[in-house]
């Protein structure tokens, strides 16, 4: 399924605290400061950020919570969007998400629908859905289908940040998705839910032939650089892991053969938290101490580097980057 011509993420993993959140704010937030070739033109980006866990977290991260307050008060979120598709008539219109989509930062690029916790209880709801031969997986795309930005453009990627569970809401995300990225810690158990994750997405698409999403990458998240020697091990077990699952994914899944696991990695770092506790993604974080200035210049490096990856790794023949300054991704 194409939702124009956006380049559609996940980050997904069912394992709870790796880093999805984080990663899908901060991709959108670098993401929405580059320009994009498209063919043979280049344009600035611009970037939606969807927030399907009803936890809310992405939306706590760049909304004040005064102003996420209001905004879940008053069901601008997107329960507003299955709530309206479970109880409306055939013949009015889909949810205007226009309604919903708010610009935490004025001058980025990144516009943002909320979530809210009540998407637990419509979930249930949604079992029972259908409209006409509509599936509930089906929801999402028909309602994205006609959002435009505020300028009246068609975004140019789309960010899913998803709960760590495969309910109806995330099928929704991965029926439209085309990537999806799975952060992961560097730890001793963390490979063994991964392949998991694949299969059931593996699943989904032998169910619904309209859904094409590929693994983009395996991402290593909130590395621990105190413990190097750990880290080794795990990254070995990692590595091996790595090999042979390219390969099961070579034979069962993608005829091609390609490195799953991301060359950048993304560090455990204070300034994250305190660009948080701003609401700010990194990149739009702008402290005054100078030892915090250093840091943030330090660390918004791993995301620039991955978002150059991700960018690589996305078809080549729609688009491709633009040069930023070359930055090392060896880190232990
Ligand atoms: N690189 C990092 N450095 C420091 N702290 C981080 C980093 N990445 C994430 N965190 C912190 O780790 C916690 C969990 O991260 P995050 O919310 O992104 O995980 P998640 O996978 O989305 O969790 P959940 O499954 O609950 O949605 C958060 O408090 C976040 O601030
Ligand atoms: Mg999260």
């Amino acid at each position: 399924m194409k939702i124009g011509n956006a380049t559609v993420i996940s980050f997904i993993n069912l394992k709870g605290g790796v880093g999805k959140t984080t990663s899908a704010v901060n991709v959108a937030a670098t993401l929405a400061k580059r320009e994009v070739k498209f063919g043979r033109t280049t344009k600035q980006a611009s970037v939606l950020l969807i927030d399907l866990d009803p936890q809310s977290n992405a939306s706590l991260t760049l909304l004040d919570k005064e102003q996420y307050a209001e905004i879940d008060k008053t069901d601008q979120t997107l329960y507003k969007l299955f709530e309206n598709e479970i109880s409306r008539l055939d013949d009015s219109e889909t949810f205007d998400l226009g309604k919903i989509r708010v610009t935490p930062i004025d001058g980025l690029n990144l516009d943002l629908l909320p979530s809210s916790l009540k998407l637990i209880d419509i979930q249930d709801k949604l079992v029972s859905y259908h409209r006409y031969y509509l599936s509930a997986t089906d929801i999402l795309f028909n309602a994205l289908h006609k959002l435009k930005n505020p300028e009246g453009k068609a975004y140019t990627h789309i960010i899913f940040d998803c709960p760590p569970s495969l309910g109806l809401i995330t099928l929704n995300a991965l029926s439209l998705s085309r990537y999806y990225i799975v952060p992961t810690l560097l730890d001793a158990y963390s490979h063994w839910g991964l392949d998991k994750i694949v299969e059931c997405i593996a699943r989904l698409k032998r169910c619904k032939a309209s859904c094409e999403v590929e693994l983009l990458g395996v991402l290593y998240s909130k590395i621990d650089t105190n413990s190097t020697i750990e880290n080794n091990k795990w990254i070995d077990e990692f590595k091996n892991w790595g090999v042979e699952f390219e390969n099961w994914l070579s034979k069962n899944i993608s005829k091609e053969k390609a490195s799953i696991i991301f060359n950048s990695r993304i560090k455990n770092a204070d300034i994250i938290r305190k660009a948080e506790a701003d609401h700010r993604p990194l990149i739009e974080y702008y402290p005054s101490d100078s030892k915090l200035k250093n840091q943030k210049r330090e660390h918004q490096k791993e995301w620039d580097s991955l978002v150059d990856e991700i960018l690589e790794r996305i078809s080549p023949k729609i688009e491709t980057k633009v040069s930023l300054p070359a930055v090392k991704s060896e880190i232990i």
